[in-house]
C-alpha cells in the first residue's frame, strides 16, 4: 500500500492516540501540578464526527489501533458512542482508553459493550492518603471500584500505569509487584518525564527503573522477560505483536499477571515509535516531545487534503526527541513545552 504511514526513518505508523479533552478531574503532581479538578476546556474540541472522519482516513493509511486519551477522557459525555463509532471503522482492530479511573465504575460495561478492547488505568499509590496527595484530592476507592467493574464487564486483562517518583511512591514497588501475583494485571512502572511546569520537581523525583529487578531478586522471585511473540495466537492476555507499546514485560514465575517497564528517560524508544498523536483540538503531533503540530480541522471533509497534512507531519517527525536539557543549555527550538494533559500522554 503506497499510502502507508512511513516516516523519513522508515518507521511505520499503525497506532494513533487521540486526546478527547484537555480537562481533568485530578491534578496529579507529575502531570498538572497544583491544578484542581473542573477547569473549563481551553480548547475548541473535536466532535465525535470529526474524530471518526480523521480516524477513517488514518485507517486507510494503515492505522489499526486507536487509543483514546485526555485529560480525563471519561469527562466527555457518552464516550461509549465514540468507541462504538471507532470500532466500526474498517481496519481498526483495537480501541483502547487511558483513564484515571475516577468515573470508571459506572462506565466500564457500556465501554466494553461498545467495543473497547484495551483499558489502561493510572494508579500511582495503593495507600488512600498518599493517592489523594499525589492526585490532589483523588479517591482511591473509586479507582478500585472501577477496576472491579472492568473485570465484571469482561475485560480479561487491565494495564495499570504507575509513575515512579523518588521519595513519593518508590517504597510501594513490592506492593505493586505483589498485585501481579494474584490478578490478571499488567502493572507498568513508568519513568517520571520532565514535562511542562513540573520540570523543576522532576529533578528531585526522577528515578530510573533499574531497582525493580533487584527487588524481585531480593524476594526470591524469578522474573522472566515475556516476549511479544508469547502474546500472539489467541492469547487473551494481549493483542498482537504489532500493538505492543513502549513497555518491556516480565512475569514472575507462576504469577497471574505481568509487570512492565517504560523507560522514556533512561532508554528512549524512539526508533521503535509507531505512533501519531491527535490533540483535543484536532492537530496531528508526530512526536510527544516535539512542539510542532499540523492543524487537521480545516481539511475535515476533504480526505485528500487530510492525507496530505498527515503525511507532511510525518515527513517532519524527528529521529528522536531531546527530553533532557542539560543545565545551562537552551532547549532545542522544537522541544515540547506543553503540559501532558494537553497532549494525552
Ligand atoms: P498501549 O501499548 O496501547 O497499552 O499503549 P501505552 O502504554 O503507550 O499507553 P498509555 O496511555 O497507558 O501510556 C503509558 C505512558 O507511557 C504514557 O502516558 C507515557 O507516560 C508513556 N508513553 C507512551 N507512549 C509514549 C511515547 O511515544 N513516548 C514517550 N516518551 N512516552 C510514552
Ligand atoms: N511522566 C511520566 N508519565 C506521565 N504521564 C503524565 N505525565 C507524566 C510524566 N510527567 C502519564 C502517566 C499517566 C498517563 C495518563 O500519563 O502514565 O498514567
Amino acid at each position: 500500500m503506497s499510502d502507508l504511514l512511513v516516516d523519513s526513518f522508515g518507521r511505520v505508523h499503525n497506532y494513533v492516540r487521540i486526546s478527547v479533552t484537555d480537562r481533568c478531574n485530578l491534578g496529579c503532581q507529575y502531570c498538572r501540578p497544583g491544578e484542581t479538578a473542573g477547569h473549563p476546556s481551553k480548547m475548541d474540541l473535536l466532535t465525535f464526527d470529526e474524530i471518526a472522519a480523521i480516524v477513517s482516513v488514518l485507517a486507510e493509511m494503515g492505522v489499526t489501533k486507536v487509543r483514546i486519551t485526555g485529560g480525563e477522557p471519561l469527562l466527555r459525555p457518552h464516550l461509549e458512542d465514540l468507541v462504538d463509532r471507532l470500532s466500526a471503522i474498517p481496519g481498526i482492530s483495537r480501541v483502547g482508553l487511558t483513564t484515571n479511573g475516577m468515573l470508571l465504575a459506572s462506565k466500564a460495561r457500556a465501554l466494553r459493550q461498545a467495543g473497547l478492547t484495551d483499558m489502561n488505568i493510572s494508579l500511582d499509590s495503593l495507600l488512600p492518603d498518599r493517592y489523594a496527595m499525589i492526585t490532589n484530592g483523588g479517591d482511591l476507592s473509586r479507582v478500585i471500584s472501577g477496576i472491579e467493574a472492568c473485570f465484571k464487564a469482561g475485560f480479561e486483562m487491565l494495564k495499570l500505569n504507575v509513575v515512579l517518583m523518588r521519595g513519593v511512591n518508590d517504597d510501594e514497588i513490592e506492593s505493586f509487584l505483589r498485585l501481579t501475583l494474584d490478578y490478571p494485571l499488567q502493572v507498568r512502572f513508568i519513568e517520571y518525564m520532565p514535562i511542562g511546569k513540573q520540570a523543576e520537581a522532576w529533578k528531585a523525583g526522577y528515578m530510573a527503573l533499574d531497582g525493580i529487578m533487584a527487588q524481585c531478586a531480593d524476594k526470591g522471585w524469578n522474573a522472566r522477560r515475556v516476549e511479544p511473540a508469547d502474546r500472539m495466537s489467541g492469547s487473551s492476555f494481549c493483542g498482537t505483536k504489532d500493538d505492543s507499546g513502549p513497555a518491556k514485560y516480565y512475569r514472575i514465575s507462576g504469577a497471574a499477571g505481568e509487570f512492565g517497564l517504560i523507560n522514556p528517560v533512561s532508554d528512549h524508544f524512539c526508533m521503535a515509535c509507531n505512533r501519531l498523536r491527535i490533540t483535543a483540538n484536532g492537530s496531528v503531533k508526530p512526536c510527544l516531545y516535539w512542539n510542532d503540530e499540523w492543524d487537521l480541522k480545516p481539511f475535515i471533509g476533504n480526505n485528500e487534503l487530510l492525507r496530505q497534512a498527515i503525511r507532511r507531519s510525518l515527513e517532519a517527525k524527528p529521529q528522536r526527541h531531546e527530553m533532557i536539557v542539560q543545565p545551562g543549555q537552551k532547549p532545542a527550538q522544537h522541544t515540547m513545552m506543553r503540559q501532558m494533559s494537553q497532549i494525552g500522554g
